[in-house]
């Protein structure tokens, strides 16, 4: 398929793994009320690019190509520390459920080889398992956008009118409370306490990201207790308030986005039986490759059009809310900080903000942000087994850079 560099397409590459997302999630949410069946459903009924099961899918067949071919000692890569944010992410043991459990229901898969033999290189395999983990990630995502669209009071979403818009607020977060109730339960099926955990954790980290959105409380005078010391980007010189100001959004930005990506991709490992290396690579992908999804979002939240992004545009400014861009350019304009502090409430502030972001290098240094984060994510997995699933996942990584909505 991917001979002299042509772009894998991951649906063709997925097949009805991805094509029955959809389907096997809506068996998932029937309930006996025809209106919360309308809206928990509603989100699933619309073009989503649905970024987040691909990944679990193509990062469980990339597994299972090393878990067939065992990299020997000396090819093995060199692993970074365990991030101390693992104090929030980590299984309180190591892996033996996984084992256990990954190791044996392969045979049940569709794409899994007859007869219990050994997958080949050329015979990926997705167990079950796995492709309940990306639909539970989709569910868990969608549900955060429900009540996402609440607190920002966003009346458009993926070009159609928002949940709420459409419903109120009221079933809209109980839509998306009973989404998440239905991942839950989805999720103990699984039978695999550490996976259970890992997910677990994503929606507390979700509700702590939003939150340190809500109340910059680090800013506010009260301490905030930093998950990981290292969350300053090596880019970032600046003084004291540029850099508490970075490592606070930073931090923010992977509770609320990477560490849905990074814990299911650690999930889609351990599911298939990965040694802990293996399941810390898939990890350090997801992480890299969310905080650069992230970035290019706060970013295109400044350069496109309502129509290209389908959400409105500037909404971040208009909430209050400085993002990288606006971090970067008040390292040049320092006038941007008391407007910050006011969360651009003024007349005119979000209009000089703009004016002094579009001025500054601000864009262009997030984009390159970004871009390292890619580069961190794409060198996470170099060392798995060439297969066409890990070019998908490398290409994919590039496309985060170059897409418009
Ligand atoms: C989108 O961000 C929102 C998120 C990534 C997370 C939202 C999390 C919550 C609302 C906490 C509750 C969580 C659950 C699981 C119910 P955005 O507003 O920057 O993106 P947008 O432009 O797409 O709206
Ligand atoms: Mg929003
Ligand atoms: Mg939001």
């Amino acid at each position: 398929h991917a001979k002299g560099g042509s772009v894998i397409n991951p649906r063709d590459l997925l097949g009805n793994d991805i094509a029955l997302l959809t389907d096997n999630i809506r068996r998932l949410l029937g309930s006996g009320h025809p209106v919360l069946n309308t809206i928990s459903n509603y989100y699933f009924g619309q073009q989503g690019k649905h970024v987040r099961p691909l990944i679990v899918l193509l990062m469980s067949q990339a597994t299972s190509l090393a878990k067939a071919a065992p990299m020997s000692a000396s090819a093995a890569p060199s692993i970074p520390a365990p991030l101390s944010a693992a104090r929030v992410d980590a299984p309180l043991s190591a892996h033996p459920t996984a084992v256990a459990f990954g190791a044996a229901p392969a045979a049940a898969s569709a794409s899994a080889p007859a007869d219990g033999a050994a997958p080949s290189p050329a015979d990926p395999v997705i167990l079950p398992t796995q492709r309940r983990l990306a639909e539970i990630t989709e569910m868990i995502h969608t549900a955060s956008l429900l009540h996402d669209d609440v607190i920002d009071v966003s009346m458009t979403r993926r070009g159609s009118p928002s949940a709420n818009a459409e419903f109120g607020n009221k079933m809209a977060i109980l839509a998306g409370d009973f989404l998440l109730a239905r991942a839950s339960v989805a999720l103990a099926r699984l039978r695999n306490a550490e996976v259970v955990e890992l997910l677990a954790t994503v929606i507390s980290n979700l509700v702590e990201g939003e939150f340190m959105q809500l109340r910059n409380s680090a800013l506010e005078g009260s301490r905030y207790e930093w998950k990981e010391p290292n969350w300053l980007p090596s880019s970032i010189a600046g003084d004291v308030e540029s850099q508490e100001r970075f490592q606070y959004y930073m931090e923010k930005t992977y509770m609320k986005t990477a560490s849905l990506i990074a814990l299911s991709c650690r999930g889609a490992a351990v599911l298939g039986g990965s040694t802990p290396e293996i399941s810390n690579m898939a990890y350090l992908y997801g992480r890299n490759v969310g905080l650069a999804f992230q970035l290019v979002d706060d970013m295109l939240d400044f350069v496109v059009t309502a129509d290209e992004f389908g959400k409105p545009v500037n909404a971040d400014l208009k909430l209050g809310l400085a993002t990288a861009p606006v971090l970067y350019a008040a390292q040049t304009f320092p006038e941007l900080y008391p407007l910050m502090e006011r969360k651009f409430c003024h007349d005119g502030d979000v209009e000089k903000a703009l004016e002094l972001v579009f001025k500054s290098d601000g864009i262009a240094r997030t984009r390159a942000l970004a871009e390292a984060y890619c580069t961190d994510a794409i060198s996470a997995i170099s060392t798995l087994p060439p297969s066409l699933a890990q070019t998908a996942l490398i290409q994919l990584t590039q496309a985060i850079l170059t897409r418009r909505k």
